[in-house]
């Protein structure tokens, strides 16, 4: 089955599919928007007192509330239409076949398979990927037992005691991020280092040993400007502290790509190295061989853990109809608030410290995909993308900027997750008691966010008419809420692929290419001019820029 895109095909095709916000759907959930942009939800829990009973789904582990939606039941019916209307169906189905749906670079979007069961097949260009996917996942797990149980030794014979993962984007935002969310089950040291900014790694180093540290040099291409020198320099680092003996690199270097001449080059015996696809998108690929830090700190079974909980979530996705599908409902809310409400951005809040860098993953898992501004046939959008993704845990930001939230000028949909059960080193007692604290802050927020504080409650408290507009609360800010019993490598898997999904289906519905990434090349392209041009080459700037590089060569490091 191939993808029909229902964007506008390319002007030579010379079809007459409509824009998605011509269709007859599009204009239904308009028309609902007309009647209900102005309904509070006071009134729609008013008229509906039992929607906290409905509108809520679950996917594997995870409760999913929809009911503070500023949406009826017939909302979401149009959604759904609209999501048909766009061919979301379709979509999926051709990613999960190994359609090569990232037209922009002519490749399959695969990452599914990466957490596909070993006896599935999925067949890209005449070949079944998953023996690949599996025979890999089998060399990592091999060689993680290894470096675990203290087997694989360093050049002076002492075991690993500390990984550093160098990579960035997608090869170090996922890892990194599962890492710290699932601290409570690693026993491994892992570090990670991704800013070409020296600071980076060398607040990283401090305190290793080089006989002990290992590091994966994680670059889906292998040319990423700020691997290859965080890489070099932490081979320098290396060589020098085990007495310049190049012999040493094999044991303390391994590599996560799928460029396997870069890896040659850059002198990372082939043989640790671990391989991935072009059909695994950066953004994509903590499930590949780029999770190879976390499976050093969680072990094996726990990767598997966390694949099988990606798993659940697809076949969710693939086998439920439309109107039941988690991250479909999730997809189409967005999209109800940045094209019908026009609301730009979109807060990510977990009430879980350790899922405190998911936000920042999920910045990269969103903007990367759907910040874009012309659909599959090239020709401009003609509605909003992708929202500004942002966030931090609560209760944190409750102190910080949650004051916006609730009483600025911008409505912000906000994703409140919730971990009931948090994996800690404290007795029982003290555990629980943070726990009641920190899951009745998630659901006091969701309340007040929702439902807010009227003038006539102001006043009833007896404040001074001066300060009750200070202390009125508009409330109507929509939030879905979220929770888990525990973060298990499970349930983080769970929570990836729904956000994961949600970012396929609405770029599906926006008839853009949510796999390729072109706007980072740019700033890319020009950097490496400069850093030629601080060497002496001649460039042409602006004044602006001509001035600022001048600066820098006459206070720069000598
Ligand atoms: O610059 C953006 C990007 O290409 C991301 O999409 C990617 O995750 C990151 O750079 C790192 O790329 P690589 O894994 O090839 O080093």
């Amino acid at each position: 089955m191939r993808y029909n895109p229902h964007h506008r095909p390319p002007p030579t095709a010379g079809s007459t599919m409509p824009a998605i916000t011509d269709t007859t759907e599009w204009a239904a959930v308009a028309r609902l928007h007309a009647t209900l942009a102005d309904t509070h939800l006071r009134q729609l829990f008013a008229d509906d007192p039992d929607r906290g009973g409905r509108l809520h789904g679950t996917v594997g582990d995870l409760y999913v509330d929809v009911a503070k939606h500023r949406l009826t039941d017939e909302v979401l019916d149009a959604l759904v239409a609209l999501a048909a209307a766009a061919g979301v169906p379709e979509k999926v189905a051709a990613m999960f076949a190994g359609e090569p749906i990232n037209t922009t670079e002519d490749r399959a979007v695969l990452h599914t398979a990466l957490r596909a069961p070993r006896d599935t097949s999925i067949v890209v260009d005449g070949h079944d990927v998953i023996p690949d996917v599996h025979a890999v996942l089998d060399r990592m797990a091999a060689f993680a037992e290894r470096v675990r149980g203290g087997e694989w030794r360093g050049h002076d014979g002492r075991p690993i005691e500390t990984v550093v993962n160098i990579g960035i984007g997608g090869s170090d935002l996922g890892p990194a991020m599962a890492y710290r969310a699932l601290a409570a089950h690693a026993t491994m040291d892992c570090r990670f280092v991704s800013n070409v900014d020296a600071a980076d790694l060398s607040r990283n180093l401090a305190g290793l040993d080089p006989a002990t540290t290992l590091f994966v040099i994680a670059s889906k291409t292998f040319t990423t400007i700020e691997t290859i020198t965080n890489a070099s320099s932490a081979r320098d680092w290396l060589l020098e502290g085990l007495g310049g003996d190049r012999g040493a690199i094999p044991k303390h270097f391994v590599a996560l790509s799928t460029n396997a001449e870069g890896v040659a080059d850059f002198g990372i015996d082939t043989d640790n190295m671990f391989e991935f696809w072009d059909w695994v998108g950066g953004r994509y690929s903590v499930g590949s061989a780029i999770g190879l830090s976390v499976m050093l700190a969680i072990g094996p079974d726990g990767f598997r853990d966390f694949l099988g909980g990606m798993r659940t979530v697809d076949e969710h996705l693939r086998d439920t109809p439309l109107r039941e599908n988690v991250p479909v409902l999730l997809a189409m809310i967005g999209i109800w608030y940045r094209n019908f409400f026009g609301f730009p951005t979109h807060a990510v809040l977990p009430y879980s410290h350790d899922l405190a860098r998911f936000p920042a993953y999920l910045q990269q898992l969103d903007m990367e995909s759907n910040g874009k501004r012309v659909g599959l046939d090239g020709q401009p959008v003609t509605t909003d993308t992708g929202p500004i993704v942002w966030g931090e845990p609560g209760t944190n930001g409750q102190h910080a900027f949650y004051q916006l939230i609730h009483q600025g000028t911008t409505t912000v949909p906000c994703d409140l997750i919730g971990i009931v059960t948090p994996d800690v080193d404290l007795p029982a007692d003290t555990a629980r008691s943070h726990a009641d604290q920190l899951i009745a802050n998630l659901l006091a927020q969701g309340e007040a966010l929702a439902f807010g504080k009227t003038a006539e409650e102001v006043r009833a408290e007896g404040v001074d008419e001066a300060l009750v507009a200070h202390k009125t609360f508009p409330g109507n800010i929509p939030t879905t809420t979220i929770l888990a019993d525990r973060l298990t490598p499970s349930v983080l898997g769970q929570l990836i692929a729904l956000y994961e999904h949600r970012v396929l289906v609405q770029g599906a519905v926006w008839g853009i290419n949510s796999f390729d990434q072109w706007g980072v090349e740019l700033g890319k392209v020009l950097a490496k001019r400069i850093v030629a041009e601080i060497d002496g080459a001649d460039g042409d700037h602006d004044s602006s820029t001509a001035m600022l590089l001048q600066r820098y060569r006459d206070a720069r490091l000598q």
